[in-house]
């Protein structure tokens, strides 16, 4: 902690003091303490100083400084938006919100190159690749050549999408099989008709959740390529019989449900158990699942031993049905066009989404990293950021949460375990020598990003059955923490720490839903709706219109949100003892530690459903003692109203 304390303490006072002279002198302060290494502390003064200036310079510019922050504070902090579009860097015209993604792809795109671990260099390999394929519309033709299992078939599927003349002339029935390639598909991780995945020992086997299905134009749109040269009513046909298959599929025709429900009146028996559902396997079915399984190499063994879990067994059911019931070509075609839907990776970036459990096995090594900060310094800042959330939620979740599992009673100290929690995890969630071991079997050819593409996904699959399940999204795993502790470390590389706190910071609250208080909510309800009644204006106080229950809920929660989150700040501002160098840092920019993170959260949410965000927002703000002591309202003022709501409540 005091190696932390230090770096950053340090970090900030030779901005604030590079602010007051001008960049590049150093005050005198700065300069004893740095006297040591001072070649390296300056280039992380200077580079601070870029993070803080560019950041509040963007919030100031941000601003309407004729509209009153007390009339209507969303109108003020977000009233010069419009401005900013024309700004002749393309950086400062991405709302703020999209900050923190762009952040992460940045750090990737400028470190990939150097990764140094084998699951990174995998990953890192796959997008040179795929950002060297060049022109997009050569996209199917270099599928074709690099997909082995497509390969096979190159010169017949040159015709694709095939018309039924097409079909017969060239006896493509014999060629061409769309339960194999549907199962080959599959067994690279790319599932088009059925879907069946795994965790640890277990096999699901579920229907394609939103099947794809966009509109016959849309069909048309997306093939263009390939039906350049092609008479008009080509693309016409194929996209009207593939909207046909896929809504069959869907159950959103007649043909379909009376298919199924003419099944099961013949059966005559109650409805199963979720869960409890036979799946009943017919002959497409089996050929699917036994080319499936036979390409991902399973012993008989794991087979047999493993847990078996359809789900949605009459879902499946009426989809293989349907697809019973059409012509194989048009099922061919419909499986081909997913695939070159699914495998188009128009943002390279993808990938790094797609695989991020090898992106962030690499970053966990910490060897991009290390030269920014250590990850233990990380830690601890990480501990520390989020420690007054930590302390709720402990105190909260029983005894019985992941807590309590991970920890035995005897290892539980005083402080708070959330840097050895995620320790713990990272070592076996993302361990370097499991992991390598286990892609060390994939071989990438030279420039061939789509066969590349597809063994590694076959990889990620087969690898899911020897892993258990992980919920990133959960707020009750370590998973969860794990990766908000890596987007945190970078997102702390890109803007200043106030900025982590009217994001990430009020996130991890919003979706914990640790502030939910269903009492709360009722009086809040009772509550805005007075203040409505009383002060709503059309055009005087516009800012008081009536709001739905849904969105009372919303106000209700981002109110207590924003409030935890702004504690949080304050909290962290005096754990370092920083106060003086933030503070001397926002007043040069005419702000303060008490308003700046109104801004910083107001700023997220322009232009985006103005009409929702600003009645969230104002609301909410109106509501709070801190905003109202922040900007100073006055009696009259309309984002003070005279009985606040939201604040009589036991804590
Ligand atoms: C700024 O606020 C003033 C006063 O509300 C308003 O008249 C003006 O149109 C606003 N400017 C922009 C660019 O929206
Ligand atoms: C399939 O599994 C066997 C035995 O488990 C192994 O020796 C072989 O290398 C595997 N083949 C592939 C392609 O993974
Ligand atoms: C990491 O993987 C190696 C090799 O598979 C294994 O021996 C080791 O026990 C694993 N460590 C943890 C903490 O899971």
């Amino acid at each position: 902690m005091s190696e932390m304390r230090w770096q950053w303490q340090l970090a900030i006072l030779l901005m604030a003091s590079s602010l007051a002279h001008g960049e590049g002198t150093t005050g005198t302060a700065a300069a004893a303490a740095a006297a040591a290494t001072e070649e390296q502390e300056d280039e992380a003064a200077r580079f601070f100083t870029r993070l803080y200036k560019r950041n509040l310079q963007q919030l100031v510019a941000l601003r309407n400084g004729s509209a009153e922050p007390c009339d209507d504070f969303y109108a003020h902090a977000c009233g010069n938006f419009g401005q900013l579009e024309q700004a002749p860097d393309p950086d400062d015209a991405l709302p703020p919100f999209l900050y923190n993604m762009q952040d992460r792809m940045q750090f990737f795109e400028r470190h990939y190159e150097k990764f140094e671990t084998l699951p990174g260099k995998l990953l890192a390999e796959l997008y040179g690749e795929c950002k060297m394929r060049g022109r997009q519309h050569a996209h199917l033709e270099h599928m074709l050549e690099q997909v082995p299992f497509l390969a096979a078939h190159q010169e017949a599927l040159t015709g694709w999408p095939f018309l039924r003349h097409q079909w017969q002339r060239r006896q493509l029935d014999e060629q061409l099989n769309w339960i194999q390639l549907a199962a080959q598909l599959a067994a690279h991780g790319l599932p088009t008709l059925l879907h069946i995945y795994f965790a640890e020992q277990a096999i699901y086997v579920a229907p394609i959740a939103e099947l794809p299905c966009p509109s016959q134009r849309q069909f048309q749109a997306s093939m263009s390529d390939v039906l350049a040269g092609r008479h008009a009513q080509v693309g016409h046909i194929v996209a009207h019989e593939m909207r046909m298959l896929c809504r069959g599929m869907r159950g959103e025709l007649p043909l379909a449900t009376s298919l199924t429900e003419g099944k099961r009146g013949r059966q005559s028996t109650p409805a199963p158990a979720p869960g409890q559902e036979q799946l009943e396997l017919d002959d497409n079915t089996m050929d699917y699942m036994q080319t499936f399984f036979g390409l991902l190499n399973f012993t008989a063994q794991e087979l047999v031993t493993a847990r078996k879990l359809p789900l949605d067994v009459a879902q499946i059911t009426r989809a293989w049905g349907v697809l019973r019931q059409t012509e194989p070509r048009i099922v061919y075609n419909y499986v081909l066009w997913q695939a070159q839907q699914r495998l188009a990776y128009g943002d390279c970036y993808e990938l790094a989404t797609e695989f991020e459990r090898l992106l962030h096995a690499e970053y966990w090594q910490w060897h991009v990293l290390a030269p920014q900060l250590t990850r233990d310094v990380a830690l601890a800042m990480y501990q520390l950021h989020t420690t007054r959330f930590q302390k709720r939620r402990r105190s909260t979740l029983g005894s019985r949460d992941w807590y309590g599992h991970l920890w035995p009673a005897s290892v539980e100290r005083r402080e708070l375990q959330v840097a050895r929690l995620l320790q713990a995890h990272a070592q076996h969630y993302l361990n370097i020598s499991a992991l390598t071991s286990w892609y060390g079997q994939v071989h990438f050819r030279p420039y061939h990003f789509y066969g590349n593409l597809l063994q590694l996904r076959r990889a990620q699959l087969r690898h899911s059955f020897q892993s258990a399940y992980v919920d990133a999204e959960d707020v009750q795993q370590s998973a969860y923490f794990l990766r908000h502790f890596l987007h945190f470390v970078l997102l702390s590389l890109h803007r200043p720490m106030y900025h982590y706190y009217a994001t990430q910071g009020l996130e991890l609250w919003r979706d914990s839903g640790l502030l939910q208080d269903t009492d709360g909510y009722y009086t809040a309800l009772d509550c805005l709706e007075r203040q409505t009644q009383q002060l709503y204006d059309a055009q005087l106080a516009a800012i008081y219109r009536p709001l739905s229950a849904h969105e009372v809920a919303d106000v209700f929660h981002f109110h207590r949100s924003f409030q935890a989150a702004l504690r949080d700040y304050h909290f962290w501002l005096q754990g370092e003892r920083f106060v003086f160098a933030e503070q001397f840092v926002l007043q040069y920019f005419g702000l303060d530690e008490h308003r700046v993170l109104f801004y910083a959260v107001a700023q997220q949410l322009c232009n985006r459903q103005d009409e929702i965000f600003a009645a969230q927002l104002n609301r909410g703000y109106m509501n709070l003692p801190e905003f109202q002591a922040a900007f100073k309202c006055g009696p009259e003022a309309q984002m003070n109203p005279p009985a606040k709501c939201m604040i009589n409540r036991c804590e």
